[in-house]
């Protein structure tokens, strides 16, 4: 059996969808595009939705026009993506990383208040794999020290903290829907806020910084008048990619409730064994599933994670690591050194980490195959 780490769910509905927007004439930003955002922002309880191109573009808008400058800091997990320090850095700002939960692997409420100087100015938490990080306290601190809090929720959808969505808790939350994301539209992002100056302002920024929607000069309200205000940048979505958006979001629950499954399963089989420690889910939390990272107790194993990794793709199956912790990339430590001692858990975790493949066209014979070899290569490599 092969079982690679990812495979999209595109069904005839989808490829019906994306046909029918490229015979309709428009192919660009235009009329699917905002059925996409309105939709969107009604499953996530938010008043506003800006579709862009990637949930990278939907972040450096929101530092944009929340107003983010030169040398102010952002505090970011160290458990993430190049996105979370990338963006900070387009503004000449410092990223500073700190350490996570490691059952949770989420931005640890002390670590950010042990982090805040006079120069914070946001507060970018990432909900690792689906799961959300701890809002409640973390709005706290936000408050208390006005700060800003901008969601990376790149693998959220659909999450939930305590019953709330993810998308309406933050001042701005960002959505992905990459290739291999929870719901894919190939490329494309999503920012969500309940504030319309910064809604109106992400939809300037995302199109050249032309005051008015450049879609409008086409249709029969338009003219072809439009005004710059700003440098802004090229981040629409497409109809192509919104028509895909739209046609997944209807099966988003019954890809939500495969995905589940699989992680039941292999929770059920790797909870009597003393070598794989499954994901901790909080209660109260409602994850996406986007992720399913297992532990190893490499004190109990005589191989490391990366031969066990060799290993698992010696039998064909491919799995992942989420993620290289984001200070021990070279443009990190070159350009935010961070003091690794304070980091004790994300180093813990990276060495013990591997995302084992879900996605909702899994069957239960593949599911069962990963579970099968992962724990006899965990009892033959066992001291
Ligand atoms: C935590 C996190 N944030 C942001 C991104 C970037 O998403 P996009 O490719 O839509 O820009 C990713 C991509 O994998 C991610 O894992």
């Amino acid at each position: 059996m092969e079982i690679p780490f990812h495979k999209s769910y595109t069904d005839e509905t989808d490829t019906a969808a994306v046909v029918e927007a490229i015979n309709s004439g428009w192919l660009t930003m235009g009329p699917r595009t905002f059925e996409f955002e309105n939709k969107f922002k009604e499953q996530v309880n938010a008043t506003h939705a800006v579709a862009v191109n990637s949930c990278t573009a939907a972040l450096h808008l929101a530092l944009k026009v929340t107003g983010l400058k030169p040398d102010a800091e952002v505090i970011i997990p160290a458990m993430t993506f190049t996105t979370s320090g990338e963006v900070v850095r387009y503004f000449n700002a410092n990223p500073v990383i700190v350490d996570v939960d490691p059952e949770t692997h989420n931005i640890l409420p002390d670590s950010i208040e042990q982090a805040i100087t006079d120069k914070t100015r946001v507060i970018m938490p990432v909900h690792f794999g689906g799961q959300p990080a701890d809002m409640d306290p973390i709005m706290a601190i936000a408050r208390k020290n006005n700060l800003l809090i901008i969601e990376d929720a790149a693998h959220c959808f659909p999450s939930f903290y305590k019953d709330r969505p993810i998308g309406c808790i933050g001042d701005i939350t960002a959505f992905s829907f990459y290739a291999t994301k929870t719901l894919a539209c190939g490329e494309g992002g999503m920012a969500t806020t309940d504030n319309p100056e910064w809604d109106e302002a992400m939809r300037v920024q995302r199109l050249h910084g032309i005051s008015r929607d450049a879609w409008k000069r086409y249709s029969k309200e338009g003219s072809w008048f439009y005004e710059v205000i700003d440098a802004g940048h090229k981040y629409n979505m497409t109809d192509i990619q919104a028509a895909l958006g739209l046609s997944q979001l209807k099966k988003a629950d019954l890809m939500w409730r495969k995905r589940s499954a699989i992680a039941e399963r292999y929770n059920k089989a790797f909870a009597a064994s003393e070598l794989i420690e499954a994901p901790v889910i909080r209660s109260g939390n409602k994850t996406s599933w986007h992720l399913y990272v297992i532990r190893l107790a490499i004190e109990k194993l005589t191989i490391d994670r990366n031969r066990f990794i060799d290993a698992l793709a010696e039998r064909q199956i491919k799995t992942s690591v989420h993620f290289i912790p984001l200070y021990r990339h070279p443009y990190y430590q070159k350009t935010c050194p961070t003091d690794i001692g304070k980091l004790k858990n994300s180093e813990w975790l990276y060495e013990r980490i591997i995302s084992l493949p879900i996605y909702p066209g899994m069957t239960t014979a593949e599911t069962d195959y990963v579970i099968e070899n992962v724990l006899e290569i965990a009892q033959k490599n066992a001291r």
